[in-house]
């Protein structure tokens, strides 16, 4: 089925993508890694995105569309996916809509992560990331094994599996996370009114593990 994981930044769609790739076997497509990645590489569209990302605003629709139509295409979607973080404004829907309409394909669920403004702050700046993997940490929320009481730090923060550095995100600041949060509510939130039907909200303004209880609920 296709998915999509909805919900503010620090919402938790990062953390909690993958258990729902392993519960349902279909990939996580996440258009922020994605994006990660082509400023990582330096492609043409890398060059485009990074100023925006880095200030907290949206990348243009063409882009992000153009991006997932390329890899929706490829053979591990074939039986569906899940989306974090598109579609990210209403054209973006209306695009992938028309996209999967073409296959009689359709979006099956809209999980909505609900979190209040004010506990987002805390979740985005302790935010640390294993680069390659995707996976999140936070300095006080989901340590890494490798902090054990200590100060977070490049040296102390080091992810679980591979035992590699972990890293903060250069729009992990309040500033850009100001921005992020307004294009959250100014162009993000009317996605809800398109998918009305088939929205599910779920309370992700508790613990990790409470909040996937309630993911699995509802999953399709
Ligand atoms: P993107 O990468 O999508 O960022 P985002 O939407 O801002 O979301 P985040 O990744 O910050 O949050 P998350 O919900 O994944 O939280 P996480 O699980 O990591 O996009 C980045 C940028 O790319 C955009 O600003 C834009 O410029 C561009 N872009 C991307 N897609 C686009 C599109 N479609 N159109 C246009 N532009 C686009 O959790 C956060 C932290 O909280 C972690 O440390 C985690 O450990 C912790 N945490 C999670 N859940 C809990 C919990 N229940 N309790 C306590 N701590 C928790
Ligand atoms: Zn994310």
């Amino acid at each position: 089925s296709i998915i999509i994981l909805f919900g503010p930044p620090g919402s938790g769609k990062g953390t909690h993508a993958p258990k729902i790739v392993e519960e349902i076997g279909a990939p996580q497509l996440s258009t922020g890694d994605m994006l990660r990645a082509a400023v990582a590489a330096g492609t043409e569209v890398g060059t485009k995105a990074k100023a925006v990302m880095e200030s907290g605003g949206l990348v243009s629709d063409d882009i992000v569309v153009g991006i997932i139509k390329d890899r929706i295409q490829e053979d591990d979607c074939a039986k569906g996916f899940i989306l974090d973080g598109f579609p990210r404004t209403v054209d973006q829907a209306k695009m992938l809509d028309a996209c999967l309409a073409e296959t009689s394909e359709k979006v099956a669920r809209v999980i909505a992560l609900q979190v209040p403004d004010d506990v987002l702050t805390e979740r985005i700046c302790g935010r640390w990331i294993h680069k390659a993997s995707g996976r999140s940490y936070h300095s006080k929320f989901a340590p890494p094994k490798s902090l054990a009481g200590r100060d977070p730090t490049p040296e102390t923060m080091l992810d679980d599996e591979t035992g590699e550095p972990l890293m903060q995100r250069s729009d992990d600041t309040e500033e850009a996370l100001s921005q992020r949060l307004q294009a959250y509510h100014a162009q993000t939130v009317p996605i809800l009114e398109h998918y009305e039907a088939i929205v599910s909200v779920v309370d992700a303004n508790q613990d990790v593990a409470s909040v996937w209880t309630e993911i699995e609920k509802v999953l399709p």
